[in-house]
């Protein structure tokens, strides 16, 4: 079972997993917890151009990194646990991209839907949690953070992403789960459990 997070930044995708991985692993599931872009060195290389080089990135390029470190991480990290029958937790995957590039940078939805299709098609997410704030709340929880580039595109830029979000949710309704990420933290994460359950449950 292949089960990602996704949600603008400080949406508590990296809490809420860690949480989902402990509640799993103490009912006797193998649990892998992964974060993109990441868990290769190829992968934490390219994350590092992502998030920390200090020049401006053509948006398409951005994707083509972003895609580069996903492939990486599904061939090295993905797909080998699912073999083994491990449950495998994505803090982000390819929504991301349809959310950040798609709408943030204003790529468009089918063409970044076209750019990730290897993804789309090969390895889909079994469930996708996406842990939904509002920008008071987004801002709060990054005060006094150092930010990394795309925290420091600003409000619009992340309303735009949130929107994005909130129409994939809309259009895949079964896959995708919109959770109130304003609740408190062991709330959600009995509502994430619960969720998890009734898949896990439905397929023995
Ligand atoms: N439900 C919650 N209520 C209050 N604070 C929360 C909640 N969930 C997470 N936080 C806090 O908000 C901050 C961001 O959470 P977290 O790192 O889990 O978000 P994230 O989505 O992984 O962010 P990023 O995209 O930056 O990695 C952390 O300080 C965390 O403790
Ligand atoms: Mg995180």
């Amino acid at each position: 079972m292949f089960i990602t997070f996704e949600g603008i930044d400080g949406s508590g995708k990296t809490t809420q997993g860690q949480l989902l991985k402990e509640k799993l692993e103490s009912l006797g599931y193998q649990v892998l917890l992964t974060r993109e872009p990441g868990g290769t060195k190829v992968a934490e290389a390219i994350r590092g151009i992502l998030l920390h080089l200090d020049e401006k990135i053509e948006a398409m390029t951005e994707v083509f990194l972003y895609c580069g470190a996903r492939n990486e991480h599904l061939e090295k990290i993905i797909l080998p646990a699912l073999k083994k029958g491990y449950i495998v937790i994505s803090d982000r995957y390819y929504h991301s991209t349809l959310a950040y590039q798609g709408f943030g940078r204003e790529l468009g939805l089918a063409e970044m839907k076209a750019i990730n299709s290897h993804f789309i098609n090969t390895c889909p997410p079994d469930l996708t949690f996406f842990l939904d704030i509002g920008l008071e709340i987004f801002e709060k929880r990054l005060e006094g953070q150092e930010l990394d580039r795309m925290e420091k595109e600003g409000l619009e830029f992340m309303t735009k992403v949130r929107h994005g979000y909130l129409e994939m949710a809309a259009e895949e309704k079964t896959r995708i789960q919109v959770i109130e990420g304003s609740a408190k933290i062991e709330d959600i994460a009995e509502k994430i459990y619960l969720k998890v359950k009734e898949v896990l449950d439905a397929r023995s």
